[in-house]
């Protein structure tokens, strides 16, 4: 089975399978991840920001506690959202997490975004999401705090023993160059946009490069988007012809072909389902093989469209310009 070694722990993440819970709807969040579990996923990819964190790790415990897996067997992962980027709330917020989550540490603890949002304090609003109360604007400029600063508390996490790995999340190559020269240890895992739309071929390069692990987020593209209003009209790449043709030659559907395109690029992949017979059908895209002219057309369909853009909420935040 296919594996990724964390460099500095060595943690050997041994599926490349992780269950993404943004949008994973609140109320059947913990019924869900226990039917993941049961499914056979392990890693699981959570955030502050998803606001089901508490619910999550019910489903977690439920499991545990039913003997069906070991604590050692999971893979948590969460992120510290962008109002907590400064030094006297990354600890705090991270021990809240856990504790959402009833858990003693995170596998990996991820920055979300490079970008520093002002403070709200949790009992006022969590998640606080991008927006100030007014539900309208975006606190950012008031609110000065270099990545260096957040990046050192990240570090002082795997020190405590929250976290056994940290890394980061949505950083392009410029901040990644940065975080390097500073980093006493060293983001573990990059998690970005990646799809047939948006191939990434130069980060995953850099990437690899530098020996982070690479994490595709919203491998259908658009699909995930649509409820959001944010698909930009692209043709829906489970209907693409070059998707489709390549899933007919293997037998399986489109949603295992892009999965699978990704997998063979050497990353891991998230996806996401609120259905119990989609998160099977997902985890079941390990035991085939594209061609190599099907992956070079499906990497053919690039054309750099990035659907998860901060610079579309306010142009101030525009991390991929
Ligand atoms: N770091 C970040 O900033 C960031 C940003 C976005 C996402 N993420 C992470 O990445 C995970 C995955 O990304 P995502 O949620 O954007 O999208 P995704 O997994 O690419 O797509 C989810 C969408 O596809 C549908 N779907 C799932 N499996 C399917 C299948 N086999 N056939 C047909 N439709 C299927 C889901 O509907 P149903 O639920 O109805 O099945 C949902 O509409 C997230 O949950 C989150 O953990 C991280």
């Amino acid at each position: 089975m296919a594996s990724i070694v964390l460099k500095r722990t060595q943690h050997k993440v041994s599926l490349r399978f992780h269950f993404g819970l943004w949008k994973v709807t609140k109320s059947s969040c913990a019924d869900t991840v226990y039917a993941a579990i049961k499914a056979g996923y392990r890693l699981f990819d959570g955030a502050g920001d998803y606001g089901n964190e508490k619910e999550a790790g019910e489903g977690v415990r439920r499991a545990l506690s039913e003997g069906i897996v070991n604590r050692e067997d999971l893979f948590i992962t969460s992120k510290l959202w962008n109002t907590f980027h400064a030094k006297e709330h990354v600890n705090r917020i991270a021990k809240m997490q856990l504790k959402l989550w009833g858990l003693d540490y995170f596998d990996l603890f991820l920055i979300h975004f490079p970008i520093a949002l002002q403070y709200v304090d949790p009992s006022h609003r969590y998640p606080p999401e991008w927006w100030g109360d007014d539900g309208k604007s975006v606190t950012l400029g008031e609110y000065r705090i270099p990545l260096q600063e957040t990046w050192t508390c990240m570090e002082e996490l795997v020190d405590q023993g929250v976290a056994k790995n940290i890394g980061i999340s949505n950083c392009s190559g410029s901040i990644i160059c940065d975080i390097f020269r500073y980093a006493r240890i060293e983001p573990q895992v990059l998690q970005v946009e990646i799809h047939p739309y948006l191939s990434q071929e130069p980060l995953l390069k850099f990437a690899k490069t530098l020996g982070i692990a690479v994490t595709a987020y919203s491998s259908f593209g658009p699909q995930s988007y649509l409820e959001l209003g944010m698909d930009k009209g692209v043709t829906a790449l489970f209907e693409h012809d070059v998707v489709t043709s390549a899933a007919s030659k293997v037998g399986k559907t489109p949603a295992q072909v892009l999965l699978r395109w990704a997998i063979q690029r050497g990353m891991a992949v998230i996806p996401k389902s609120n259905s119990s017979d989609r998160l099977v059908q997902n985890l079941q895209s390990e035991d085939f093989e594209l061609s190599e002219d099907d992956m070079k057309a499906i990497s053919g369909l690039n054309i750099n469209l990035r659907l998860n853009d901060p610079a579309e909420i306010d142009p101030r935040m525009a991390i991929f310009a």
